[in-house]
């Protein structure tokens, strides 16, 4: 079934895969983290993409047979696992390294409710990145992505590696949750309902911007009211259905290697590979709001091009109002746990 997948995915459009490959090229990616939730089927799943080459899995726990069990799967690329103590072998001549190390919410928490946990685990990641691949490309998926990012980037800083091109906070789940939810609704398939969200990555931050859809421009009143929120709090109901055992983590596997074949493709020199991802962004900068998710072409050195958000209706601009003070709070309290 995967081989069949890979080479259907080298002869379909893109929109309609989850891996496509336009050039020979040899990347090695690392998962830090492979052994939790996200990592394993993460991990799966960058095995299955003709465009990973080599695959360093890394954890503080269970990572070598992670990596043992998915190097049996029958693709090209190599893997190897890491113990706890082997950072720093993990991270040699990695070209991409995806982070989803960290705890998860449960019921009755906030992303933000992480902080205390998932600051300190983020940027000691971050600071061996700087130190053994500073010029790797950082995919951040650990909550709060709104903080985590701004503590990836002021980590690098301190360390004179950071490149705001290369560092992407992980939006992609909220991007494929409202395509899904989308297309639910005006009976269409998610191929056809792409809906583009900008802002962040929590609540109210998250900012769907359904007007620029075709089919989502249809969808008013009280129906919209309810898809906005169903996007903006799509985490909590898997939270609230896992009760108890952690939030999403195989749609967040899909996502993460969605948006990690982008990236890859636009580092092979692909062009028009476009996404929404967090990053260190001008579009609010003069109101204190130095990161921002908008749609962001990826290309040979990582960000290409920021787009702006575009034309907004009454409504989004409401929704862009209530993103962006809780934004900023987030970004603050990131970069203030470094400094
Ligand atoms: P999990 O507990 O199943 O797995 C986390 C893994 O991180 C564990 O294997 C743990 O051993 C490992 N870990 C902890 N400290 C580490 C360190 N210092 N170095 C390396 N590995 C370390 O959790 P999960 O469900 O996989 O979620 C992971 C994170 O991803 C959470 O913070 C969660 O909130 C976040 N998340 C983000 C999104 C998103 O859209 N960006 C979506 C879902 C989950
Ligand atoms: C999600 O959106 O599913 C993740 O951020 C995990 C969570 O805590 O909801």
């Amino acid at each position: 079934i995967f081989a069949r997948s890979a080479a259907r995915a080298l002869s379909t459009p893109s929109s309609s895969r989850l891996f496509s490959a336009s050039a020979a090229a040899h990347t090695k990616v690392a998962v830090l983290g492979a052994g939790g939730g996200i990592g394993q089927p993460l991990s799966l799943l960058l095995k299955n993409d003709p465009l990973v080459t080599s695959l360093s899995l890394y954890d503080i726990r269970g990572a070598p047979g992670v990596a043992a069990d998915v190097s049996h799967v029958d693709t090209a690329s190599e893997v190897k696992g890491y113990a706890a103590d082997q950072l720093d072998q993990a991270l040699e001549g990695v070209k991409v390294v995806v982070i989803p190390a960290g705890v998860p919410r449960k019921p009755g928490m906030t992303r933000d409710d992480l902080f205390n946990t998932n600051a300190s685990i983020v940027r000691d990641l971050a600071a061996a990145v700087g130190r053994v691949a500073p010029d790797a490309h950082i995919l951040v998926i650990s909550n709060p992505v709104n903080s985590t990012v701004p503590i990836v980037a002021a980590t690098l800083e301190k360390a004179g590696a950071f490149d705001p091109k290369r560092l992407f906070g992980i939006t992609t789940l909220d991007v494929v949750r409202a395509a899904r939810f989308l297309s639910g609704i005006v009976e269409a398939t998610p191929n056809e309902t792409p809906v583009t969200v900008v802002g962040g990555h929590s609540g109210a931050t998250i900012v769907p911007l359904l007007s620029q859809s075709p089919h989502g421009k249809a969808v008013k009143g009280e129906k919209y009211e309810k898809l906005v929120h169903r996007i903006q709090f799509g985490g909590d109901e898997v939270v609230q259905a896992k009760d108890g055992a952690g939030s999403a983590t195989l749609s967040m596997a899909y996502a993460g290697a969605k948006f990690t074949n982008s990236l890859l493709r636009g580092l092979n020199g692909e062009k028009g590979v476009i996404t929404p991802t967090f990053v260190k962004s001008p579009l609010f900068a003069d109101q204190g709001i130095d990161f921002f998710s908008s749609n962001v072409e990826l290309g040979p050195n990582g960000v290409e091009k920021i787009h702006p958000i575009g034309e907004l209706t009454a409504e989004e601009e409401k929704l862009l109002a209530a993103c962006l003070p809780e934004l900023k709070k987030n970004i603050e309290k990131g970069k203030a746990f470094v400094a």
